[in-house]
C-alpha cells in the first residue's frame, strides 16, 4: 500500500512535472496541394478546413505557417496534363517546381518537403507506369528519379517518394548525387500501407486509379515484419528518414519502426483520419480539438518524431492558446 500512483496525479503542477511526451510546434509538417489555375482558393469537401491552392494564392497560407512557427511543409500538385508516362511531373515548369519556387521566395527558412509519385500526373491515376497491363517497377523508378530531381532542382530540400516502388530511394539518391544534390534529403515513406484511409487524399489531389488498386505495391495491412524490412531496406538505399502511413491505425507500426532504426521517424496521419475527426466533431459527438490532440500526442508517444499533419495548424493553435 505504500505506491501510491495518484499521488503523482494529485495536482495539474506534479501531473506536469512526470509528463513522459510532449507536443512541439516543430513536430509538425504541413501538407499543401497546389493545382493549376489563378486566383483558386478551392475548399476540398472531405477535408473540412483544407484547400487547394493556385500558386498566386499561396502566399496567405505560406506565411501564416511561417509565422505559427511550423518548420516545414509538404507539398502535392495536382496537374492538368495527365499522360501514360507522367511527363508532366518533371517540368521544370510544373505545377509543383513552380510552386517550390515561389515558397523559397516567400518564406526561405521554411524546409521544403515534396511528394514524389505519378499518381496525380498519369490518366489512369497510378502511382507508376503500367507496362502490360501491370505497373512496372523499374520504368516507374526512372520516372521518380527525374521527378525527384526536378524537385531539387526548383529548390525543395527533402523529397519524398510514395509510389512504394522497390529501390525508388536508391534510384532518387543515385540522381540527386549524379547532378551534385548532395544536401537534398530523401524521406522514404517505407511503410506505405494498402489503406481505405486515403480516400480524402484522392479526392482532393483527383489521384484515383482509374482501374484495379494499389495492393499490388503498397503494403498489406496485416503485416508487421514486412513494415521492418521495408524500413531496413530504405536505410540501405540512403534514406535520410523513414515514414510510417497513416498514423493513428499504425501505431505499433510506427513503434517498431522506432526499435528498427535509428533515423527520424515520422508518422502521417493521413486525410481519412482527419476526416473522421472533424466529421464526428461536425455532429458534436466529439471534442474536435481534445480528440485531436489526444490523437497526436498518441502518435509522438508511439514513438513519432515527426508528424505529418491537416491539423498542423489547429494544433499549433491549440498549444499557444493552452499554454
Ligand atoms: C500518393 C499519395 C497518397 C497519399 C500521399 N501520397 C495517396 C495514395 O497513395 O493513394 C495519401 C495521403 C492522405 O491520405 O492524406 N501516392
Ligand atoms: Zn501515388
Amino acid at each position: 500500500m505504500n505506491i501510491r500512483p495518484r499521488r503523482l496525479r494529485y495536482n495539474s503542477g506534479i501531473r506536469s512535472l512526470v509528463r513522459e511526451n510532449h507536443l512541439n510546434i516543430s513536430d509538425f509538417i504541413y501538407p499543401i496541394f497546389v493545382r493549376e489555375g489563378t486566383n483558386i482558393v478551392e475548399p476540398i469537401s472531405s477535408m473540412p478546413g483544407q484547400y487547394r491552392y493556385s500558386i498566386d494564392q499561396l502566399s496567405n497560407i505560406i506565411n501564416e505557417v511561417a509565422a505559427l512557427g511550423i518548420k516545414s511543409v509538404l507539398l502535392f500538385g495536382i496537374s492538368n496534363t495527365k499522360d501514360e508516362l507522367a511527363k508532366d511531373s518533371y517540368n521544370s515548369d510544373g505545377i509543383i517546381q513552380l510552386a517550390i519556387k515561389t515558397i523559397v521566395a516567400l518564406q526561405p527558412d521554411l524546409i521544403i518537403m515534396t511528394d514524389v509519385c505519378v499518381c496525380a500526373y498519369t490518366t489512369h491515376g497510378h502511382c507508376g507506369i503500367i507496362h502490360d497491363g501491370y505497373v512496372d517497377n523499374d520504368l516507374s523508378v526512372e520516372v521518380l528519379g527525374k521527378m525527384a530531381l526536378s524537385h531539387a532542382q526548383a529548390g525543395a530540400h527533402i523529397v519524398a517518394p510514395s509510389a512504394m516502388m522497390d529501390y525508388q530511394v536508391a534510384a532518387i539518391r543515385s540522381i540527386l548525387d549524379e547532378h551534385h544534390f548532395k544536401q537534398v534529403g530523401i524521406l522514404a515513406y517505407s511503410a506505405k500501407y494498402y489503406s481505405s484511409c486515403y480516400g480524402p487524399f484522392r479526392e482532393a489531389a483527383g489521384s484515383a486509379p482509374q482501374f484495379g488498386d494499389r495492393a499490388g505495391y503498397q503494403m498489406d495491412v496485416a503485416n508487421k515484419r514486412e513494415a521492418v524490412k521495408e524500413i531496413l531496406m530504405d536505410v540501405e538505399e540512403g534514406a535520410d528518414m523513414v515514414m510510417v502511413k497513416p498514423a493513428m491505425l499504425y501505431l505499433d507500426i510506427i513503434a517498431e519502426a522506432k526499435v528498427t532504426t535509428l533515423l527520424p521517424v515520422v508518422a502521417y496521419n493521413v486525410s481519412g483520419e482527419y476526416a473522421m475527426v472533424k466529421a464526428a466533431a461536425e455532429k458534436g459527438w466529439i471534442d474536435g480539438n481534445k480528440v485531436m490532440m489526444e490523437m497526436l500526442l498518441s502518435i509522438k508517444r508511439a514513438g513519432a518524431d515527426l508528424i505529418i499533419t491537416y491539423f498542423a495548424l489547429d494544433a499549433v493553435k491549440y498549444l499557444k492558446d493552452n499554454n
